[in-house]
């Protein structure tokens, strides 16, 4: 529970997302159907990624416009040699929900969770050989995905 003092109060800042991102790989690490994608085929580096993680998270929660990265050609190259179906993005989205459950509520604690939603079920319909618009979008238009007004419904605009 957050602070360890049983009260959960909404994600506020930088330092926050910190906190919910580290706690969140901890769990996925230790996780049977997702772990072995992280310590075993990729051997993600936590210390190297957590703070381009931030950037992600803080810029789909409060559009700090600080990731600029593609994540989606990371995860389509992870496909190819682990591949992410239902499976993997069901256990994903349910850690990462019980973890922003378990420290934070409120507004921003929602809009992690939903965003979190759209993004991987885009990803997946990406990764899968359909349109993924919405988890497109971060990094290069974030600020509209993140404010969620592009919606992962549409296709995405020809550009
Ligand atoms: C099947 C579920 C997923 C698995 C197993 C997975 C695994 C990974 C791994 C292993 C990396 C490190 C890749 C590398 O650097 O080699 C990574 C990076 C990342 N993942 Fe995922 N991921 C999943 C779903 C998601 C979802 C749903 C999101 C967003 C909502 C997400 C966001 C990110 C971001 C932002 C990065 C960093 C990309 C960068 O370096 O710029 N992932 N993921």
């Amino acid at each position: 529970m957050a602070g360890g003092a049983g009260e959960v109060r909404d994600l506020r800042d930088r330092a926050d997302i910190a906190r919910l991102v580290r706690e969140f790989y901890a769990r996925a690490f230790a996780d049977p159907i997702i772990g072995p994608i992280f310590t075993d085929v990729a051997r993600m580096d936590l210390e190297h990624h957590l703070p381009i993680m931030c950037d992600f998270w803080e810029t789909v929660v409060f559009q700090a416009g600080t990731y600029h990265r593609n994540a989606l050609t990371l995860h389509e190259a992870l496909n190819r040699r682990a591949p992410l179906g239902e499976a993997e993005f069901g256990r994903w989205l349910d850690l990462w929900t019980a973890t922003v459950d378990d420290l934070f509520a409120g507004e921003s604690a929602e809009r992690a969770k939903v965003q979190a939603r759209r993004i991987a079920s885009s990803m997946q319909r990406r990764l899968a050989g359909g349109s993924g618009s919405a988890f497109e979008t971060i990094g290069t238009r974030d600020r509209l995905a993140a404010a969620g007004e592009i919606d992962d419904v549409g296709e995405a605009p020809a550009r």
